[in-house]
């Protein structure tokens, strides 16, 4: 099967406002292993027929899993389909997000409810596609307190076929938090995900939420299949440098971050000439340098002068030069 060999050992996770193609060329350089995940793109736009613009990404970007928001069978099929003609690794449905204008369409977390529903919906893209089909979901909604009915959830989808599923540790709050508040108020229950795989060990379990360090992924690993990082991933990506070797045996130099940054210069020019702005390409490097010395020159230049009119790739030259030389050596990890 198409994909069926991509890793999901460490992922980083679909990020609305975040992980758009610009910042996933850029994870890319830092690690060649991680799957990365798409924002989630609702199955609305892509048929009513945006696909094309919200479905583009760069082929340097492989392993690239394409995650949608949507609860209507036919549309998610067309959109199943459309993801593997345009290459994608995976496809990946969202059943974690509380907010008021998704559960408006009665899709995301409030889908944890409906797991009938939720296991029609991946037969349907199963059916549509060889590629594998993933939910990415919640430990539980509102009134579901307990384990049980996360694992009946899990039982009835993998029922229809589904191998992997990836938990975000928390439970959501439909009514009262805002999907900010949503990611950081009902406590971390990883226990929870670790039993789950316990339960159903012939399944893919996958672990997210508040996971910060290598450190941290490594030990999780001893309980589940994979780790999904999300805000440390972007707040601070040079976490990734170290994960090929540390996680996949990689014995290739590590890049440092100036390397990273000149690897990316060409890109940026090439956006540049195809009239995207550069501030769409620095917001995402602004976390690069956290807790090394000239981090905040680093960054106020770049928020500052990026965002100016007509700046081009000088915004990060300069910026470079703010910094104490090449202040780390690559070097190779057996
Ligand atoms: C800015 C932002 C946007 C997010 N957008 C999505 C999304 O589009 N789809 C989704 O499944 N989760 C989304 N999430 C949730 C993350 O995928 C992840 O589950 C959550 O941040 C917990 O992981 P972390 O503690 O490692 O950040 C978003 C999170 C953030 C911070």
């Amino acid at each position: 099967m198409i994909g069926e060999f991509i890793t999901r050992r460490l992922s980083i996770a679909p990020m609305m406002e975040c992980t758009d193609p610009h910042e996933r060329y850029f994870l890319r350089l830092c690690s060649r292993h991680a799957l990365l995940y798409t924002e989630m793109i609702p199955t609305q736009a892509v048929w009513h027929g945006r696909g094309e613009r919200l479905l583009a990404y760069n082929t340097e970007e492989h392993p690239v899993a394409v995650q949608f928001g949507g609860s209507d069978p036919r549309q998610l099929a067309y959109c199943a389909r459309m993801a593997e003609g345009y290459g994608y690794d995976e496809v990946n449905l969202n059943v974690g997000c509380p907010s008021a204008r998704v559960q408006a369409g009665r899709f995301g977390a409030c889908l944890m409810a409906e797991p009938s529903l939720v296991a029609e919906l991946v037969a349907c893209m199963r059916e549509a596609t060889r590629l594998p089909v993933t939910v990415k979901t919640r430990i539980g909604i509102d009134q579901q307190h307990g384990y049980d009915a996360l694992a009946s959830f899990v039982e009835c989808v993998a029922g229809a076929g589904c191998r992997t599923f990836i938990v975000h540790a928390r439970k959501a709050w439909l009514q009262g938090l805002s999907p900010k508040e949503n990611r950081a108020r009902p406590p971390l229950r990883h226990d929870r995900v670790h039993r789950l795989k316990r339960d159903f060990p012939q399944l893919e379990i996958v672990i997210n939420g508040g996971i910060r360090t290598l450190e941290q992924v490594e030990e999780q690993l001893s309980w589940v299949d994979g780790v999904m990082l999300g805000r440390e991933a972007y707040r601070n990506p040079y976490l990734l440098a170290n994960a090929d070797a540390r996680l996949f045996g990689d014995t290739r130099p590590v890049r440092t971050r100036h390397e990273l940054v000149r690897a990316y210069l060409p890109y940026v020019e090439r956006q540049l000439a195809g009239g995207a702005r550069v501030s769409c390409m620095t917001r995402h490097i602004l976390g690069l340098y956290q807790g090394m010395p000239g981090a905040r020159a680093w960054r106020s230049h770049l928020s500052e002068w990026g965002s100016r009119r007509g700046a081009g790739t000088e915004v990060i030259l300069q910026a470079l030069s703010l910094l104490p030389g090449e202040i780390e050596i690559g070097h190779a990890i057996a």
